[in-house]
């Protein structure tokens, strides 16, 4: 099926031997590109929040693996050399952001690939002419880079064609940080729920949290639901609670960083208060994640690694200072819902419901392609 052009430029891409992302530091304000020419550069980009988002991060991963086999083949390498760079650079990407797993999920999946072809076993790019040479095995893995990040937005879109079914018409929909386009390679997750309930004419309109305190929400899903068309309104993290007792939020959709075996969900921190609030007022809270966000090797949230951030992002917005310097200031970047405050987790290839360590593991099951070719 042939689909319109989307009002979203792609996250992330190869372009001219570089990883191209757009630079989510500088939205809404401006709409820019970097390439990113060396592992080092993508490693920088993706911690200071040029590339976020759980699925554009394993895209990003897959690319940086990419991006190492065709340096190290500039660089005149052998095959078993070229794996060896690959290798190492998926430790860099890997180690920059602990809580997504899709980056770690990416970033092995290109790996494996190299590896098989940098032992002549399996060349697919080369229909079948392993040599194990080394431009078979950088070829090889950016094919298999490609193909993930294609892989992703069909995925976003199935499961987002799943996600609408649960959204009621002419819903209130609350959101937080973003699960769009941006933060996946396109169409996006628990905005492709929103997306997709939009194409079938439910007309959602959506709560935008503005999500402190890199405010996601505000500066990327508002945004990205402008350029959709998508009616929001954007409000503070703390009037969450007001709207749900004045009966003005139907539903939650949140999408995720990781989700345990057991159903216990890592997104952005202020995701665990907006569970207990829906909880409370009895609003059906719904995770959005493709198969590729869910860790069977990770038994529960208690075992999932949280990231801690500058506190300057607590300090600061922008160049503008919100306390003083000195204060002390935390700053988790994600928390953890437990699986009992979750009413579905809706996937590419379905709904799941509780119980959790069941309903995913057969999803994941029925993925094959979709795991990681080889766990270091
Ligand atoms: O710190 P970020 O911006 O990378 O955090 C992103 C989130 O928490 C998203 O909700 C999550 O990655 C799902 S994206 C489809």
């Amino acid at each position: 099926v042939t689909q319109p052009p989307d009002p979203i430029p792609r996250t992330v891409e190869w372009a001219d031997g570089a990883v191209r992302l757009i630079d989510q530091r500088l939205l809404p304000g401006e709409l820019c590109f970097v390439d990113c020419r060396t592992v080092d550069e993508l490693c920088q980009a993706i911690s200071s929040l040029a590339i976020r988002g759980a699925p554009a991060l394993g895209a990003a991963g897959g690319y940086g693996v990419a991006l190492a086999c065709s340096g190290a083949v500039a660089g005149g390498a052998s095959a078993p050399a070229v794996a060896q760079a690959a290798a190492g650079a998926a430790a860099r990407l890997i180690a920059t952001r602990p809580t997504a797993v899709n980056l770690a999920w990416g970033a092995r999946r290109v790996l494996a690939v190299a590896e098989i072809a940098a032992r002549g076993g399996l060349d697919l790019s080369a229909g079948g002419d392993a040599s194990g040479d080394a431009e078979a095995v950088a070829r090889a893995a950016l094919d298999e880079a490609e193909e993930l990040a294609a892989q992703d937005v069909a995925d976003n879109r199935a499961l987002g064609h799943h996600g609408a079914a649960l959204v009621p018409e002419g819903a209130q929909v609350l959101t937080h940080c973003n699960a769009g386009a941006l933060a996946c390679v396109g169409y996006g997750t628990a905005l492709g729920v929103i997306r997709a309930a939009a194409e079938a004419g439910k007309r959602p309109r959506v709560w935008v949290d503005e999500t402190r305190p890199v405010l996601q929400g505000a500066r990327l899903t508002a945004w990205e639901l402008d350029r959709l068309g998508i009616d929001a309104t954007l409000v503070a993290d703390v009037m969450a609670g007001s709207l749900m007792a004045s009966g003005d939020v139907d539903v939650v959709v949140v999408g995720a960083d990781r989700v345990a075996a057991n159903g216990d969900v890592a997104n952005k921190i202020g995701t665990y208060s907006l569970a207990v609030l829906a909880a409370h007022h009895g609003v059906p809270f719904y995770v959005a994640a493709p198969t590729s966000t869910i860790d069977l090797a990770t038994p529960d949230g208690a075992a999932i690694p949280v990231e801690e951030r500058s506190p300057d992002e607590v300090r600061r917005v922008g160049g503008a200072r919100l306390a003083p310097d000195g204060v002390a200031a935390l700053n988790r970047a994600f928390d953890v819902t437990p699986a009992a405050l979750v009413t579905a987790i809706v996937t590419e290839l379905g709904v799941a419901h509780p119980p959790y360590d069941k309903s995913l593991r057969r999803l994941v099951e029925a993925a094959p392609h979709r795991r990681p070719l080889r766990t270091p």
